[in-house]
């Protein structure tokens, strides 16, 4: 099955069908989860802040000590993958063939897929994630890894209680992210969300999506903060590449309202993609 594939997969830039698009069962990324991935947006086949993707890319497979294809090759396969129009481009590169020394052998996977259908509100559990790194640094902090194994079973517990996905929770019930999106939430107007120094991922919307809140004069507070701001807040959001920006109308068995000041910045959001992009 190749699910929401739009045109061919390029295997280390070779154009490859869909349903011949195979990784060896001995490549570490397979075997052990050893390897990093990226999915940015195409909009009509350009594509949002592909260099801070590449950068983040870059910084994944160095903690990995993987070495990249170069910027101008790994650049040339997004864009050209791009050309198939709308829709999220997938980037993933595995560890390879020798554990001792990895990247040998290894494959950059690229390919476009649709956009998937999302719910227009999301409705969170609130899950602990002692797996998370909460803060601490150890060799792959930071790396957006392919073992997202911890995360994906976060999101099937959630969905098994009823909810869309969830929100993470560190140490003393500080908010993290969520699996696969970031988190957001405003205050008397004021948008909160976790720093970076939570060791969360460096995601690109919520970036993005601080510097609309400044556009339009919203202020913003970046920290640590517990679940109790979170759920006691006016308006919660998440962030990402796929989501974009979407309003979250529960948070475990607190109700939000859609609000105006995410609306807000869902719009400056949209301005902005669409400044950078024409
Ligand atoms: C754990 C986690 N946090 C946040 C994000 C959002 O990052 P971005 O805005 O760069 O898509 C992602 C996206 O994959 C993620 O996996």
């Amino acid at each position: 099955m190749t699910p929401r594939t739009i045109g061919s997969v390029l295997m280390n830039g070779v154009i490859t069908d869909p349903a011949d698009a195979a990784v060896s069962v001995f490549d570490i990324g397979f075997q052990r989860g050893y390897g990093c991935f990226e999915a940015m947006r195409s909009y009509g086949g350009d594509i949002f802040r592909l260099d801070d993707h590449l950068d983040r890319l870059q910084r994944s497979a160095d903690h990995l000590r993987i070495e990249l294809p170069t910027r101008s090759v790994l650049r040339s396969w997004c864009t050209d993958t791009a050309t198939g129009g709308d829709g999220v481009i997938r980037v993933y590169v595995t560890g390879g063939l020798d554990a001792s020394v990895p990247g040998t052998g290894n494959v950059t996977v690229v390919y476009l897929e649709s956009v998937p259908v999302l719910p227009q509100f999301v409705r969170l559990d609130l899950l602990d994630a002692p797996w998370h790194a909460d803060g601490h640094v150890s060799e792959l902090t930071g790396a957006k890894t392919l073992s997202y194994g911890p995360n994906l079973a976060a999101t099937i517990e959630a969905r098994s209680k009823g909810f869309d996905d969830a929100a993470l929770l560190g140490s003393g019930s500080v908010v993290l992210e969520g699996t696969t999106f970031s988190l957001g939430w405003v205050t008397d107007g004021v948008l909160f969300t976790p720093g970076l120094e939570s060791q969360i991922l460096e995601s690109i919307t919520r970036r993005a999506t601080l510097e609309a809140a400044d556009r339009i004069g919203v202020e913003t507070s970046v920290g640590r903060f517990r679940s109790e701001a979170l759920l006691g807040s006016d308006e919660v959001l998440v962030m990402s590449t796929v989501r974009e920006i979407m309003p979250v109308i529960a948070v475990a068995d607190v109700s939000f309202e859609p609000g105006v000041v995410t609306e807000r910045l869902s719009h400056a959001f949209g301005e902005l993609v669409h400044e950078e992009i024409s």
